[in-house]
């Protein structure tokens, strides 16, 4: 394993760590069990993953809850547990914003409960919440902070103006980021207030913060395993670049990486993969798994480094293809 950080977020992580919205349960990610979920989160802990992105919201509650007994009985000091704010639910599961402090001190207690522990390394949050003006959300935090439920402070889906202002208190972003979706201007047809590429990963080497690139296999697309007729009936049925013409444009690309892949003998998965390692901003790439062997697919891209020439020939496949919005 590689294990990289940063000045503002001094922890050595993973470069690849471990997506937890998979471990949601079947009414999310149509594959997800919890006894491979559990069998997930123990060979990323025996193959040296330690980096765990979670959130209140995914499975409302139930990942976190999966990940906390997942976890029972390893060392806690050698586990990096990242997890967010801001997604609250009703008694209908409605999921609004929300990082009020009162809320905020309301979620934190609820996560370390569900996560058998009295610490979270990397607290996030999640989205913006046009309501409740930053710098009384960032008071609760540093409150947090002070009275040791947190060690770090990141931000997820912000801009890097927000990201300026806060810059003394956080340590990493996090957005979405995959060869296909570089400057997304969406995502699941939520607006994205932050261009990953052109913005994103400059600030954060500029400023020694984190960066931890969601969807990193664009849900499943840069593994290879979908293909043109591909319908999805779980979580991914709200994101419209899935379905239809839009999903077949990607797949086109997917075929011709796959051409690629056949020459150097390696998976679609593993070039997506460590295209992502090539770049030094990216922290630790948190890859999502509904079962315990795409775990150890996605580790094997660890085996190889990708060259500068084929990192640049993928690059003009991609730019050609005029799929990057
Ligand atoms: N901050 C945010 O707003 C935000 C948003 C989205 C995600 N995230 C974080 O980012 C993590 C990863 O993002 P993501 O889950 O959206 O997408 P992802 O990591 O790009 O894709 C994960 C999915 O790809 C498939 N997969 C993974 N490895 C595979 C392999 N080797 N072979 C075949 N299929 C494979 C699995 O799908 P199947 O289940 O179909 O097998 C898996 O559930 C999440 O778990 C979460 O922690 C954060």
């Amino acid at each position: 394993m590689k294990y990289r950080s940063t000045s503002r977020f001094p922890v050595n992580v993973s470069v690849i760590g471990l997506g937890c919205w998979g471990l949601s349960g079947p009414s999310v990610w149509r594959d997800s069990n919890d006894s491979d979920s559990i069998k997930i989160v123990h060979k990323a802990l025996e193959s040296g993953v330690n980096f765990f992105d979670v959130a209140p919201v995914y499975g409302f509650g139930h990942a976190e809850e999966i990940l906390g007994k997942a976890i029972k009985g390893f060392p806690r000091d050698k586990i990096v547990i990242a997890t967010k704010c801001g997604l609250i639910w009703d008694d209908q599961k409605r999921i609004t914003r929300c990082l009020k402090p009162s809320s905020i001190f309301r979620e934190i207690d609820e996560s370390l409960k569900r996560l058998k522990t009295d610490y979270i390394d990397l607290y996030q949050l999640h989205w913006p919440d046009p309501n409740t003006p930053i710098e009384e959300t960032m008071d609760a935090l540093i409150e947090l902070k002070k009275i040791g439920k947190i060690r770090y402070i990141g931000l997820s889906n912000f801009s890097i103006d927000i990201a300026q202002k806060l810059l003394d208190h956080i340590s990493s972003m996090q957005g979405l980021y995959n060869m296909f979706e570089r400057n997304a201007l969406s995502y699941h047809n939520i607006a994205l207030e932050y261009r990953t590429e052109k913005e994103v990963l400059p600030f954060c080497e500029k400023n020694g913060l984190a960066f931890l690139p969601y969807s990193p296999l664009m849900q499943g697309i840069l593994t290879g395993d979908i293909n043109y007729n591909e319908k999805f009936t779980d979580v991914r049925s709200a994101n419209p670049k899935l379905v239809g013409d839009n999903l077949s444009k990607y797949i086109q690309v997917v075929e011709k990486l796959k051409k690629i892949g056949t020459k150097i003998g390696k998976p679609v998965n593993e070039i997506a993969i460590n295209w992502l390692v090539k770049h030094q901003a990216i922290t630790s790439i948190i890859a999502g798994a509904t079962k315990p062997e795409q775990l150890q697919e996605n580790l094997k891209a660890l085996d190889w480094e990708m060259s500068d020439e084929l990192f640049e020939e993928i690059d003009r496949i991609v730019l050609e293809s005029g799929i990057l919005d």
